[in-house]
């Protein structure tokens, strides 16, 4: 049956038991710094309609249109694995009332996305975000605690001279409505030098055009009408703002006119956190504002900002730069082998005693019985420090036998009644 084996799909990767603390050690450094800014999580389903999606995203966007995982259900809806997270947490919002009365909202949330693309190193087609979307806000304030914040997590994780802020306001949607009619303009004239994605984006998405990767598109993109420039008074003010705050909280940051992101939904302030010890996949947080999302998808006016980090490249990061503290113990503190029948029945209650005693202690009872020899070589290769042993002549004493693994120590024949106080003075 081997070549029949069934594998998991390409590009989503199981998380095994030795990575798994590296999860828990950048998911609690994250979960820690969002609660020191007072964030409140919120779960939303992994589908949606496919509509909330398209809607909010944008119809001519790589995502919508080449990556969604969407099929129909058994009703011939058509659902679609959500690629990213703010827009349910947008739907959420408005559908369960929680800015109904003007409240102000400052959200998180976890869990996987789908996006179907080819697969590479930090890029997946199931991956992980944490992201935070802040609701009611208009004023950068809100933009720069955000940036604040992921500053201080960058350096509790030690990332601080890994990651750079790159940040741009793309205005209101007039503002850039107006830029783009002038950019296309321009790029019309420049259509031979262009390359082939980019021709196509100038009738879909002209303001993709300027990430472009095509070192002729750069250049011809060097004399193009600048965002800048066609920047509404109140757009321009408020990333002067924004600029001053992050100043004066000694965020470094690098104001990179072309960065557009690959999203619909963004106005005014737009950032990335960029690193370059990945190669291609070098974004590891990227986000903005979205004034006119909340609104546009039927909720009234709600302006709102957020930001969402790839837990994949952060960890692809943290291993590179060999940041993960010391390795987390998870071997037990005791194990419990069990000989015969009787014991084995008994040894049960013997490891719940021993974990009321303490809920922090690991207790790795022997399962499956086998022969005193087995047990022995297995207590001796989980690492435990301790081991019990429970045979047929104990349960008659009502006695354990206590043995230390890893010290030459005599062994102790212990009451049950003193077992747990004996522990405790053992195990730190
Ligand atoms: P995004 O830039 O599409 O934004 O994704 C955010 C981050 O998710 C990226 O910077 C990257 O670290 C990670 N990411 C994206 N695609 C993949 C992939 N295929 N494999 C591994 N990691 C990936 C958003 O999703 C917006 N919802 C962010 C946001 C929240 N804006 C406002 N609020």
């Amino acid at each position: 049956m081997a070549s029949s084996q069934i594998k998991a799909l390409r590009g989503m990767k199981d998380v095994l038991p030795s990575e798994s603390h590296r999860w828990h050690y950048l998911e609690s450094k994250v979960r820690e710094t969002l609660n020191a800014y007072s964030f409140d999580e919120i779960r939303t389903p992994i589908m949606e309609s496919t509509h909330l999606f398209a809607r909010s995203i944008g119809e001519v966007t790589d995502i919508v249109e080449k990556e969604m995982y969407t099929f129909s259900d058994r009703n011939d809806e058509s659902i679609t694995l959500r690629p990213e997270g703010t827009a349910g947490v947008v739907r959420a919002v408005e559908e369960n009332g929680l800015t109904a009365n003007g409240q102000q909202q400052k959200l998180w949330y976890t869990g996987p996305m789908f996006r179907y693309e080819r697969p590479q190193k930090g890029r997946y087609r199931q991956f992980h975000q944490i992201g935070v979307e802040v609701f009611g806000v208009q004023t950068a304030d809100a933009d720069a605690e955000l940036l604040i914040m992921l500053a201080r997590l960058w350096s509790a994780l030690g990332l601080q001279n890994a990651v750079t802020l790159q940040i741009n306001s793309i205005g209101t949607l007039e503002a850039r409505n107006a830029y783009k009619a002038a950019l296309v303009t321009y790029l019309e004239s420049h259509l031979e030098s262009l390359d082939e994605d980019s021709q196509k984006r100038l009738q879909t998405n002209p303001l993709r055009i300027l990430d472009s990767k095509s070192s002729e598109t750069q250049a011809v993109l060097v004399d193009a009408p600048k965002m800048n420039d066609y920047l509404d008074q109140e757009s321009k003010a408020h990333f002067e703002t924004l600029k001053q705050y992050l100043d004066k909280a000694g965020v470094a940051y690098e104001v990179n006119p072309l960065l557009v992101r690959g999203l619909d939904y963004y106005s005014r302030t737009v950032f990335e956190w960029v690193t370059d010890q990945l190669g291609a996949q070098g974004t590891v947080c990227g986000g903005g504002r979205y004034d006119g999302l909340v609104e546009q998808m039927g909720g009234k006016p709600t302006p709102a900002v957020g930001f969402a980090m790839g837990n994949e490249r952060l960890l692809l990061l943290l291993e590179t730069l060999n940041l993960f503290p010391e390795e987390i113990d998870t071997t037990p503190d005791v194990f419990i082998a069990l000989m015969g029948e009787s014991a084995q029945a008994e040894g049960i209650q013997l490891a719940e005693e021993v974990r009321r005693g303490n809920a922090d202690w690991r207790i790795h009872m022997h399962l499956g019985g086998g022969s005193f020899k087995s047990q022995m070589k297995k207590a001796d290769k989980s690492g435990a420090s301790l081991l019990l042993i429970l045979g047929e002549n104990e349960l008659l004493e009502g006695k354990v036998v206590l043995k230390y693994l890893r010290e030459d120590k005599p062994q102790l024949s212990l009451d049950r009644s003193e077992l747990v106080q004996h522990l405790h003075s053992l195990i730190v």
